[in-house]
């Protein structure tokens, strides 16, 4: 994770001790599987990233960048640490608060298309609309 960099990189932007804190991880852990076949996706990820920041999270494949992104996303849950989603414990929301937050505060672009095939390129665009309830 590239965090201090980005904090430098970011400066222009504003002074960003006084700005929101819309992501923070504490001591991020995930590690897939058991034993001898446990991969250790993330050991330990520290992060804050603020409202308006533009952050890029770089690193060679197999380096825990879409496990980091599923966690943040509340996608997937860590194995240890927390995850604060505007300030909120994401391990506290119920499975209503989580879809709330998924379908409002959360937008993904996948690292594959992940379109429904029947449907056209406008309709793809709308489904997240209709779960978040806009009207036509
Ligand atoms: N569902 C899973 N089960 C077991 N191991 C997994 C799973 N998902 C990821 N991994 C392993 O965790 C590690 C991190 O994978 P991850 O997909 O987060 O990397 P990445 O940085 O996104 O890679 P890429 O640049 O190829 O997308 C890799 O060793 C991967 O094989
Ligand atoms: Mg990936």
């Amino acid at each position: 994770m590239m965090n201090e960099d980005n904090r430098a990189a970011n400066e222009g932007s504003g002074n960003s001790e006084d700005r929101a804190v819309i992501i923070r991880t504490l001591d991020l852990a995930k590690i897939y599987g058991e034993g001898e076949a446990a991969t250790h996706a993330l050991q330990g990820v520290d992060s804050i990233i603020y409202r308006g920041e533009l952050i890029a999270v770089m690193g060679p494949s197999g380096s825990g960048k879409s496990t980091f992104f599923n966690m943040i996303g509340a996608l997937d849950s860590p194995t240890k640490g927390r995850i604060l989603l505007d300030e909120v414990d994401v391990a506290q929301l119920s499975a209503v608060e989580l879809a709330f937050l998924r379908c409002r505060k959360i937008g993904y672009i996948f690292q594959s298309f992940n379109l429904i095939r029947y449907m056209t390129a406008l309709e793809n665009v709308m489904v997240p609309m209709s779960f978040a309830g806009v009207s036509s």
